[in-house]
């Protein structure tokens, strides 16, 4: 068990793109961290042996957040080498396209159980740690600005980052004072690789501060949440401008 009196944050999702810059920065802000990888056994070594030159105490676990046994697990082990919670970062998500007329009931299952369900019972468990703790804490929950957009072949994928935001809110009530929560929800950060460039000047011009986002725009926001005392239940978008469009 750690003790250190350092602040402890759990992210999910550590080594996607915007994910792994997020949990790098957040070692750097002075906190312990404790991370779930799912596929990327590679990179999730590489990470930590990164994050641990910052913060030595960290450590990871495999979790595959679209099972809830496997996230009462990493909170079990997680409770066994931390005394505190002081940060939760949702941030594991699964995306791809589902042409509406041809959804399955896998595919459904992938994305909502990934991302809705995995988040809500990663959000449940650390709301149950953090409750207890005589000091304010704080979540915050990676959504997508598509939430609010109408995209016709990404229907269970918005629809999960919609309810995400949903929970957001339900959890920033049900938890005040204790506990702050908060939702980002980023523009495009990551392009596909199989864009050309023609296709990403086309995205460039929807956004009225022209350019994509960059993971340092996300990081921005966090160390902001997780400087505020006064803001909960709140989705920021962070998407140079996208849904003024
Ligand atoms: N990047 C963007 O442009 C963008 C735009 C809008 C919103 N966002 C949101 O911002 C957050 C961070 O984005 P990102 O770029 O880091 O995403 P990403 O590169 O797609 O990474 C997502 C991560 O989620 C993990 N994951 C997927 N399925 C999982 C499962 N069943 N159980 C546990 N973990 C699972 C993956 O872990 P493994 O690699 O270990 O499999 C992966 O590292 C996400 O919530 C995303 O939806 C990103």
């Amino acid at each position: 068990m750690t003790s250190s009196g350092k602040k402890v944050c759990f992210i999910t999702g550590a080594c996607g793109v915007v994910g792994n810059e997020i949990a790098l920065s957040i070692a750097g802000q002075g906190y312990t961290i404790f991370f779930t990888w799912h596929s990327s056994a590679e990179k999730a070594e590489q990470t930590l042996e990164k994050i641990r030159w910052i913060s030595p105490e960290s450590q990871m676990i495999h979790c595959d957040v679209s099972k809830s046994g496997d996230i009462s697990n990493a909170f079990s082990v997680f409770q066994q080498q931390f005394d505190r919670l002081d940060l939760l970062i949702t941030s594991a998500s699964n995306f791809f396209s589902t042409p509406l007329p041809e959804v399955t009931e896998q595919e459904w299952d992938s994305l909502v159980n990934t991302n809705l369900k995995g988040t809500f019972f990663t959000m449940q468990e650390a709301a149950r740690i953090m409750q207890k703790q005589p000091f304010v804490s704080r979540i915050i929950s990676m959504t997508d600005i598509s939430a609010d957009l109408v995209w016709r072949n990404f229907a269970p994928y918005t629809v999960s980052k919609a309810g995400i935001q949903h929970l957001t809110r339900v959890f920033a009530k049900n938890f005040a004072p204790t506990i702050l929560v908060n939702s980002i929800a980023p523009g495009t950060v990551t392009v596909n690789p199989e864009k050309d460039m023609e296709t990403q000047q086309e995205m460039i011009k929807k956004i009225p501060l022209r350019r994509l986002g960059d993971p340092l725009d996300i990081i921005r926001t966090i160390i902001f949440l997780i400087e505020s005392d006064y803001i909960t239940g709140q989705i920021f978008n962070v998407d140079g401008g996208r849904l003024l469009q």
